[in-house]
């Protein structure tokens, strides 16, 4: 039982509108006595109704039934995935992982999402959840909705054929996707095998940052955002709605498929976006910016120019700036960093740093390059270009300290060695002599 994919409209938050039978969308006066075909109206709000309008996000849903038919809620356990950050004290070690291992039992994605770290909550509207997933099987006869957050799913390891109420969006390494507060969907793996990087986000949803003296391009181009057109199926069955409420999954009887939109319009609606259509800025003089030029999508914080998360990558790219230090410095920062690799090497470290695997370097922990990373860098030959290729690293950053959950300490692949690869910076200050 598929969806197949019913194309995309491009643009970044705008106000799209698709229908995937002819005629469906009422013109002229919007919520009509009498849908077409029979359908139900139905509105789906992701910010306050009073929000700014430039802010302001909802969809209008023309449906086969309203979301409101389904059974009642019960608990549901899946004990990896939750929203506890524990409240005792953080370490403000430096922390890494090797990838997550894959999984060996059936596993599909809503089982497979393990929570790695994270700060506030969905009753606070800040702050983030940051899970992985490694899942081998398709969502059968399930449907998954976040009312929590929005969610940054950035895969690594195999594609990903996202069905949800708005339409289908095909995602593969390398692209990301981003499903909006509430959307059902449902996960398929056409590859048999997925792993990846989820971001939850409690607060503002996430958007294109300002550009500044940029530009009026560069970074992520708001044509290169691609959100689907409506694509449904009529299917009555014994399935189950899963949701994500304040922290815990929930689960309900469902006599049909919610994935029964046959047409919408709005802008509260899921996006793709894929990571080499970045246009990455950088110095071509001397030394070399602050990584805020590698910024991707933002959620605001309540403090201007703060993000609650930014989304970062570190694309391919030529680094040219002459008589500098090319890779990332030593660094301490205000905000918290938790790192990803997607795809390749990350030009800051030597080894140690594996695609699907991750770190944490929290408020003020000095990290930067590893020794064999420094010794290179600092060797190198700075007059020719340097092209960085084959990579594909990015960071979920946070104005808020990221808590490692209790699962994430202990699990058998955290690099409980991680600290090891600064032990080579040896002293090299020599005194001058009077
Ligand atoms: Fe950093």
């Amino acid at each position: 039982m598929t969806i197949e994919s019913n194309g995309y409209q491009t643009g970044f938050g705008n106000e799209f509108a698709s229908e995937a039978i002819a005629g469906t969308l009422p013109q002229g006066r919007n919520s009509p006595q009498v849908v077409a075909h029979g359908l139900y109206a139905e509105q789906i709000s992701g910010t306050a109704f009073t929000a700014p309008r430039h802010q302001n996000r909802r969809s209008w849903l023309y449906r086969i039934r309203p979301a409101a038919m389904h059974g009642p809620f019960a608990l549901f356990e899946q004990p990896r995935f939750h929203n506890d950050f524990e409240t005792g004290p953080v370490t403000p070690d430096q922390l890494r992982w090797n990838p997550l291992p894959l999984a060996d039992a059936p596993t599909d994605f809503i089982e497979g999402l393990v929570t790695m770290a994270g700060n506030g909550g969905p009753s606070a509207g800040a702050g983030i959840g940051i899970h992985m997933y490694a899942a081998n099987r398709d969502m059968q006869g399930r449907f998954f909705y976040d009312a929590d957050g929005e969610l940054l799913i950035v895969p690594q390891q195999g594609r990903l054929h996202i069905e949800t109420e708005l339409g289908v969006l095909d995602v593969e390494p390398q692209e990301i996707a981003l499903i909006p507060r509430g959307i059902r969907f449902r996960v398929a793996l056409p590859d048999g095998e997925a792993r990846g990087y989820v971001c939850e986000n409690f607060g503002a949803f996430m958007r294109l940052p300002d550009l500044g003296p940029i530009g009026s391009n560069g970074l992520a181009n708001p044509r290169d955002f691609l959100s689907p057109n409506a694509a449904y199926e009529d299917v009555d069955g014994e399935f189950e709605l899963i949701a994500k409420f304040e922290g815990h999954l929930w689960r309900a009887d469902i006599g049909h498929s919610p994935l029964d939109v046959v047409a919408w319009h709005g802008n509260h609606a899921p996006c793709k976006y894929d990571l080499r259509s970045f246009n990455t800025i950088g110095s071509i003089s001397f030394d070399h910016p602050d990584p805020s030029i590698f910024l991707v999508l933002t959620s605001p914080s309540d403090t201007p120019g703060v993000g609650n998360m930014d989304f970062v990558i570190f694309p391919p790219r030529v680094l040219v700036a002459q008589d500098t230090f090319r890779p990332p410095w030593f660094h301490r920062n205000i905000a918290s960093e938790f790192m990803g690799l997607v795809h390749g090497a990350y030009d800051a470290k030597a080894d140690g740093f594996a695609p699907g695997g991750c770190s944490l370097h929290n408020c003020m922990t000095g990290h930067g390059p590893d020794a064999a990373t420094f010794d290179k860098a600092s060797a190198a030959d700075t007059s020719k270009p340097d092209y960085i290729g084959g990579t594909m690293a990015f960071m979920f950053e946070s104005r808020h300290v990221i808590r490692p959950t209790r699962q994430a300490l202990d699990a058998a692949h955290r690099q409980r060695d991680y600290q090891a690869c600064w032990a080579g910076l040896r002293k090299r200050f020599v005194a001058p002599h009077e």
